[in-house]
Parts: C-alpha cells; sequence; structure tokens
C-alpha cells in the first residue's frame, strides 16, 4: 500500500514535471518568480543590492570589496578601452552613436533579422569587421577594456531587457534551459550552485545569486589580475563543472547571457565590477 501510494506519487511528480517541461515559458512571469525566491530566501537584501553578488552574503568579504574600491584595479583598463575608443572613434560611433553612456544599456538583444542574440561584444567585433578592422579575440583584452569603456559610461543604469517577440522569447527559453540542466561528469547545473545554493561556500567562496548575474561585466578579477568578459566566466564555470565549455559567443552562450540579463532586469548597471 505505501510503496503503491510512492508509486503514484513519484509518477503525479513525473507527470508535473513533464508538462512544466513543454509548456512555453512565459520570461516575465519566470524573472518575478525569481526575484520573489531570493526575496524569500535572503529577506536582509535589497532587490537593488543584488548587482554586488556574493558580496551580499558576508560583511566581511563586502569589507574587503569597499577596502578595494577605494583605490580601484580596474581604472587602468577603463583607461586602455577609452583609447581604444579614441583611436577607432569614428568607426564606433558610426555603429553605436556618439554618446557614449547609451551603448551598453541596449545589450544584449534579440536580432530579429538574423534570429540570434546580440550582445555587445559581438556588436563590437562586427562593427570592427565591417570597416575593416581585424576583429578582437573574445573573453579579455581588448574586447573587455572597450566593453568596460561602455560600461563605466553607463553605470547607474538599469539594465532592461527586452523580449517582444517569440524569437526572443524562445531565445531566452534556450538559455534558461542551459542554465537549469544538469550537465559534465559532476551532473550539476548552473542552478543547482546560483539559486538553490546561492549564499552558501563552496570552498573558499561564497556562490553568488543569478540575480543581478551580468550587472558587473565585464570584471576585473584578483585571480585573472585583469578584466574578463561574461563569457569567459561561463567558461571557468563550465570547466569546474566538468564540462567541455562552448565557445565565447557561440549561440548557447548568447542565449545563456540572454537569460541572465532579462533575469537582472531593474538591476544597475556598475561594471566594470571588482571580483575575487
Ligand atoms: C559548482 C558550483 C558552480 C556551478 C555549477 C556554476 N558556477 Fe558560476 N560560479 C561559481 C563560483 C564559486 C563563482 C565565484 C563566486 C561567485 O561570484 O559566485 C561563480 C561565479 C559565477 C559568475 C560571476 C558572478 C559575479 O558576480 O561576478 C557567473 C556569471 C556565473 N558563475 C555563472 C554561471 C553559469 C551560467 C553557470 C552554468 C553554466 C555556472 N555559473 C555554474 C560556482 C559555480
Amino acid at each position: 500500500m505505501k510503496k503503491a501510494l510512492l508509486i503514484a506519487l513519484s509518477l503525479g511528480v513525473t507527470a508535473t514535471a513533464a508538462t512544466a517541461t513543454y509548456a512555453a515559458v512565459d520570461p516575465e512571469k519566470d524573472r518575478q518568480e525569481l526575484v520573489n525566491f531570493f526575496m524569500k530566501k535572503n529577506p536582509n537584501i535589497k532587490f537593488e543590492d543584488y548587482h554586488m553578488g556574493a558580496y551580499n552574503y558576508s560583511a566581511d568579504k563586502m569589507a574587503q570589496y569597499e577596502s578595494v574600491e577605494e583605490f580601484p584595479p580596474y581604472l587602468d583598463a577603463i583607461d586602455a578601452g577609452e583609447a581604444l575608443y579614441e583611436k577607432d572613434k569614428a568607426v564606433y560611433d558610426k555603429c553605436f552613436g556618439s554618446d557614449v553612456s547609451k551603448v551598453r544599456v541596449k545589450y544584449p538583444y534579440y536580432e530579429e533579422s538574423k534570429h540570434r542574440v546580440q550582445t555587445l561584444e559581438s556588436a563590437i567585433n562586427e562593427c570592427r569587421t565591417a570597416a575593416g578592422l581585424k576583429p578582437f579575440k573574445w573573453k579579455k583584452g581588448p574586447i573587455a577594456q572597450l566593453s568596460a569603456y561602455y560600461a563605466y559610461n553607463a553605470r547607474g543604469q538599469k539594465i532592461n531587457v527586452k523580449i517582444n517577440s517569440e524569437g526572443a522569447r524562445k531565445a531566452y527559453e534556450a538559455g534558461r534551459k542551459m542554465y537549469m540542466t544538469p550537465m559534465g561528469q559532476l551532473n550539476l547545473s548552473c542552478a543547482k550552485c546560483h539559486t538553490y545554493n546561492a549564499g552558501r561556500r563552496a570552498r573558499a567562496n561564497i556562490l553568488s545569486p543569478n540575480l543581478g548575474h551580468t550587472t558587473g561585466f565585464p570584471v576585473f578579477r584578483a585571480k585573472w589580475q585583469a578584466l574578463g568578459t561574461l563569457h569567459r566566466r561561463f567558461t571557468g564555470c563550465q570547466k569546474n563543472m566538468r564540462l567541455k565549455p562552448f565557445k565565447a559567443q557561440s549561440p548557447e552562450y548568447r542565449n545563456l547571457e540572454f537569460f541572465e540579463a532579462y533575469i537582472s532586469n531593474g538591476l544597475p548597471i556598475d561594471g566594470p565590477a571588482y571580483r575575487e
């Protein structure tokens, strides 16, 4: 009897899970559910503070962060980004407009004509290629510096990713699926660490919540002693999951970025942020 009930229950769960998988995801409802999840889980953290990532969970680490911010290690990288911008100003202004404070907030977006997500970094390289300039290497160096320069000039503006079409919704759903699905030798999902276990320790680190994940990128990491893009970070996490990472700016990572950014709507851009 007891066994039969257990089987019935587990069948019930499976059936519900299957329905949930096949029902179309409503991004705005999904986002609000995630925000509510974190508000309930961490009642002491204010919504607008979620751009601070893992620092929200430890007063000690927050104090370290604040002392680093007194003399931020990323200032040279912003200067380098500005120099890159000035060097090919005509090219970039033609692609992005000449007001450098209005660029970062437009990305990522779903480009209808090409049926794919456009990120700030992919747009920078497309812009360079169209003007006959060599594209930058992805993940670090000049691409991160120029992206940081645009981010720095947009600090304080709110992330505002739009989903107005079925194509955009599908890109969100693909990114969400990647975030939720267990993968790799350890059978881990991003959600396992950054949603369900956010705030807990993983070795010397505290796990950040995915709410706010994109606000500080590109980040300056002490471990890298340099800037890195969001896709560089995705690569690192996927390696830790014992998984062959996707390529930076691959369709998979673009969709993942689109999902992570949409989830963070309403939070302030504060790139380039400092991270351990
Ligand atoms: C085993 C746990 C684990 C898994 C699984 C994992 N990460 Fe991470 N991730 C970390 C740790 C630890 C850090 C560094 C501390 C922090 O900021 O969370 C980190 C950092 C990050 C950051 C930087 C956050 C910031 O504020 O700078 C992003 C973005 C990120 N991970 C995304 C992902 C994505 C997307 C996936 C799935 C492809 C993923 N992670 C899977 C452990 C994990």
